[in-house]
C-alpha cells in the first residue's frame, strides 16, 4: 500500500452527482472522502452540514474525513458524530477549550484531528500531539476550494513532524489547501501523510491518472 494517503475534497464535486463523484474518486484510488463544513462565521463561506453528511456517508465506502470550519465546533460534534463522521477535524482557532472538543470526540468513538490556519504557529499543538489522531496544517486560508498553496507553509509542516517525532508519537499529518502533482512532493517530503486535494482532482481529465501524480 502505497505511504501517503489522497483525500478527496467534495467541495470540488458536482454537488448535484455528489454520490457519483464519491464513487469516481474512490475507485480513482482516493481512500478519504474529505467532507468541508463551513458556517460563514468561522470563515467567510458556507457550504453543507449534517443532513449532507447522513447521505455521503451512505455513498462512502471508504473513511468519511469531516473538516469542521465552524466556530465553536463541540456544540456540534455528537450530530457529525451520528451522520457518519470517522474522523473530525475542528480548528484550533475556533474554540477555547481544545482537550474538551478532543474528548468529546472520543466519546462519541471517533478520530479527532486538530486543524491550524497558516497564520497559527505549529507550537501551539504542542500540548495536544499525543491526544490527537491526526494534525491538519492549512496550507490556504479556509473557506475556499481552489486557491493557490502557500509554499511558507513547509517549514511548519517540517516543525510539526519534528515535534511528533521528538514526543516518539505516531499521529499522521495532513494539508489541505492547493494540493497538485507539483506541490503533493513537497509537502510529502516535509512529512505530510495525508493529503487532501479538492480542485486538481475533480478538474483532472483521469482522475485516476491525477491521483497517481499525487501518490
Ligand atoms: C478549504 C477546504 C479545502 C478545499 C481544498 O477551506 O478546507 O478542503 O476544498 O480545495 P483545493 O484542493 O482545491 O485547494
Ligand atoms: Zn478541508
Amino acid at each position: 500500500m502505497e505511504n501517503v494517503i489522497i483525500s478527496a475534497s467534495v467541495l470540488s464535486a458536482d454537488l448535484c452527482e455528489l454520490g457519483r463523484d464519491i464513487r469516481r474518486a474512490e475507485e480513482a484510488g482516493c481512500r478519504y472522502i474529505h467532507f468541508d463544513v463551513m458556517d460563514g462565521m468561522f470563515v467567510p463561506n458556507i457550504s453543507y452540514g449534517i443532513p449532507v453528511l447522513e447521505s455521503v456517508s451512505k455513498a462512502a465506502k471508504g473513511v468519511l474525513d469531516v473538516h469542521l470550519m465552524i466556530t465553536d465546533p463541540i456544540r456540534y460534534i455528537k450530530a457529525f458524530a451520528k451522520s457518519g463522521a470517522d474522523i473530525i477535524t475542528f480548528h484550533f482557532e475556533a474554540c477555547n477549550d481544545v482537550k474538551a472538543v478532543i474528548d468529546e470526540i472520543h466519546s462519541c468513538g471517533k478520530k479527532a484531528g486538530i486543524a491550524i490556519k497558516p497564520a497559527t504557529p505549529a507550537s501551539v499543538l504542542g500540548p495536544y500531539i499525543e491526544m490527537s489522531d491526526m494534525l491538519l496544517v492549512m496550507t490556504v486560508e479556509p473557506g475556499f476550494g481552489g486557491q493557490g498553496f502557500n509554499y511558507d507553509m513547509l517549514p511548519k509542516i517540517a516543525d510539526l513532524k519534528k515535534m511528533i517525532s521528538e514526543r516518539n508519537a505516531d499521529v499522521p499529518i495532513q494539508v489541505d489547501g492547493g494540493i497538485n502533482d507539483v506541490t503533493a512532493g513537497l509537502v510529502k517530503e516535509a512529512g505530510a501523510e495525508i493529503l487532501v486535494a479538492g480542485s486538481y482532482l475533480f478538474k483532472a481529465p483521469d482522475m485516476k491518472e491525477a491521483v497517481k501524480k499525487l501518490i
